[in-house]
Order: C-alpha cells, then structure tokens, then sequence
C-alpha cells in the first residue's frame, strides 16, 4: 500500500502533483473563470462580507496564513488568521459579515471544531477547507470546499498542505472574482498560471536528490533556522515545524525582518539556517531586503541554505547551499518553495532513525482539545 516507497510520506510526497491537479479539477471552467458552485454560500452573501477570519491548527494554520495575504491582496476584505486553538479564549468579534474559514486536513480536530462552533454561535458564516468527506468540521459548516489529496497515512502533513494552498487560493480569487476588484485581470492571470502549477511541483521534486544529501550531511546537527519573508514566513515555519516532528531537531522559523530584533544572536559558525527568497520579479523591494539578510547571516558564520527562483543570480555569491525552484506568481510560490522543505525533513528523519510517518508523541488527527 506504500505503492514502492519506504514510507508513506515520502509516497505522499511524490503524490503532490496529483493532489493539486485534482483539486484544481472541475474548478476553473474553459473561459478561465473560477466555478466553485458547491461552495453553497450565495454570491450576495459573499458579496457582503466584511472581514473574513481563518481559523486552522499547526500545518493547516500554515496554509492559513498563506491565505490571509492573497485573501487581502485580492480581495481587500480585511483577513486575520488565528490558531484555532487560541481564537474563542479572546472573545474574538464575529458577526453575520465575517466569513470564517476553517481549514483541517482531518476535519476532526477538536481546536479547530471548537472554533467553528464558537464563530457559528455569534452569526458568522463558516467555510470548511477539509480533506476528509463527511468528517465533523464540514459537517458543522455552512458551506466546504473539499481538497482532493486522497487519504494522507504519515502523521506530517505534505500532500493535504499543498491542496490546502490551492483552496485558499481558489476562495481568495472566487471572492475577487464574484465581488470584482481592481485585480481582475491579475486574478485572470494568476487562475492561468494555478492551471498549469502542478507541473512546477513535479518539477521540483525531480531535482531533490541534492537536497537529500544535504540533509544527510546535516545528521548530527542540533538547531536549523529558517527564514522568510512575505509568504516565505509561513513557509519557514512549516519547514521548521516539519523538522521538528520528524527528525525532533531544534528548529524555529522566523520573519526574516525580526532578525535584529534578536534571533540574528543565534548565529554562531556552520549553524544551518534555510532561506526562502521572493521572486525577484513583483514585489523587488522584499527579494532585495532577503539578501541583504543572507549577507548578514553569511558574515555571521551561518552555512547558508538558499531556496531560490530559477535565474535568481543575486543569491548566488552569498548561498552555501543553492536549491532551485521554479518562477510563480509571487503568492504561489508556497506550492514549490514547500516541497524541498518537505524532502528535507523526511531524510533528516531517515538519517537520525527516527520512525518518519509514526513520530514519537504524535497523532494523525488530534481529537482533544
Ligand atoms: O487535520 P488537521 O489539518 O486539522 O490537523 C492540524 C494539525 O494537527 C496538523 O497539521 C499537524 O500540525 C501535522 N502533524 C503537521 O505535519
């Protein structure tokens, strides 16, 4: 059942491609519009709403925040996203306007289930992003946009994460598309390129061997940092929370900004640190702002690991370790810059002997509060 593959995440890896597509399947008509019917919430509802609120837990809380930017970039609804397991202990302010997205691979987690419940309770109306057809958070949803990742076995989640990305994109360009911005023909562009996405996945994951060795060669490490800015943030986060639950390493994920603000102390000679770098293209000012950052991590000592746009030349004086993905749309670039971080971890867990799909203290779905 592990179709070939030692583990089922790394199955579960190589399925990605498959895992978007299939999401994408039915949900972008001839014309390059978004039809996304069975999101049972009326266009005049979604006309009407006026903030929008995603709540999720550990990797979905990933996709979440990914969300909130193209939320807001294309739309200009007002997004926050909250870990689902903090949201109702601060009286958060919710009514009929707020849209709240709920986002669970499992659809059981009782977190984001107590969440729902509470944005119900006020008025709000609830979306669940979910994987599991029939589980309880769809259930008690208004409406559900159902990713297509197939049962996902190992308790690190890779394939759902990147289904989970491209419903958030969908939700984001449906509410731009039915309420209309001034990002039309952005979002008729950006609909063009997620079409095509799931073969710059594949792509990535047809040149991971040297990241494997990498990995490998970082066996006996303690700490690796990671590094982002813009979507590149949540992106670090969910490479370093990957890294801690497989190869139970010490790993922490920053805004490359807060760097001076005190985690720039951290650097000492060889530490490890991952850096997600913009495209270079759009929004330069954040590309031009990372390297300055790689620049002074290098004068620090840091072994740099520079995750990178094809072509981006600008890094390549200052990357100890180069990995190359393929040019997106800025906000899409998750759905790639992701997949190494993935490659990364799993290997680091082989490497240590650690049991990949079954870490130590760890639950598929966690049914408790
Ligand atoms: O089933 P859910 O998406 O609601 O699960 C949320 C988290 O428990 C989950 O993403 C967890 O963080 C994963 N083990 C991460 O790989």
């Amino acid at each position: 059942e592990k179709g070939g593959y030692d583990y089922f995440m790394l199955k579960e890896i190589a399925e990605q491609p498959k895992a978007v597509a299939d999401t994408l399947l039915g949900r972008i008509d001839n014309a390059g519009s978004l039809t996304l019917d069975e999101v049972r919430i009326p266009a005049s509802v979604l006309r009407e709403v006026d903030k929008v609120v995603i709540v999720a837990c550990g990797t979905a809380y990933h996709a979440g925040m990914i969300a909130k930017l193209a939320i807001e970039h294309w739309t200009r609804i007002p997004c926050e996203t909250e870990l689902a397991s903090e949201f109702r202990y601060r009286d958060p302010i919710l009514d009929r306007r707020t849209l709240v997205i709920a986002i669970s691979q499992s659809g059981e987690t009782m977190d984001t289930l107590m969440a729902l419940r509470h944005a119900r309770e006020q008025g709000a109306k609830v979306l669940a992003i979910c994987n599991t057809n029939g589980s309880t958070i769809p259930r008690e949803s208004d409406a559900v946009l159902y990713t297509h990742a197939g049962p996902e076995v190992a308790v690190a989640s890779t394939k759902a994460f990147l289904t989970q990305l491209v419903a958030c994109y969908l939700v984001a360009l449906y509410l731009g598309q039915v309420r209309g911005t001034k990002w039309g023909d952005e979002i008729r562009a950006v609909i063009r390129e997620l079409a095509s996405i799931a073969q710059d996945v594949d792509q990535v994951l047809e040149t991971m061997e040297p990241v494997r060795e990498l990995a490998r060669s970082l066996a006996d490490k303690d700490t690796v940092l990671f590094l982002g800015r813009h979507v590149g943030y949540p992106v670090a986060l969910e490479g370093a929370l990957k890294l801690k639950e497989l190869a139970y390493m010490h790993a922490e994920g920053f805004a490359a900004g807060e760097l001076k603000h005190g985690p720039i102390a951290l650097i000492e000679q060889d530490l490890p640190v991952v850096v997600v770098v913009p495209s270079p293209r759009g929004r330069s000012v954040l590309h031009d702002k990372i390297v300055s950052n790689i620049q002074e991590i290098r004068a620090r000592g840091a072994r740099t690991i520079v995750i990178a746009e094809v072509g981006d030349e600008t890094v390549v004086p200052y990357a100890d370790h180069l990995i190359r993905i393929p040019a997106t749309p800025t906000l899409l670039q998750p759905l790639v810059a992701t997949v190494p971080l993935q490659v990364f971890a799993c290997e680091l867990a082989t490497a240590r002997g650690n049991e990949v799909d079954q870490p130590r203290n760890l639950a598929k779905s966690v049914t408790v509060e």
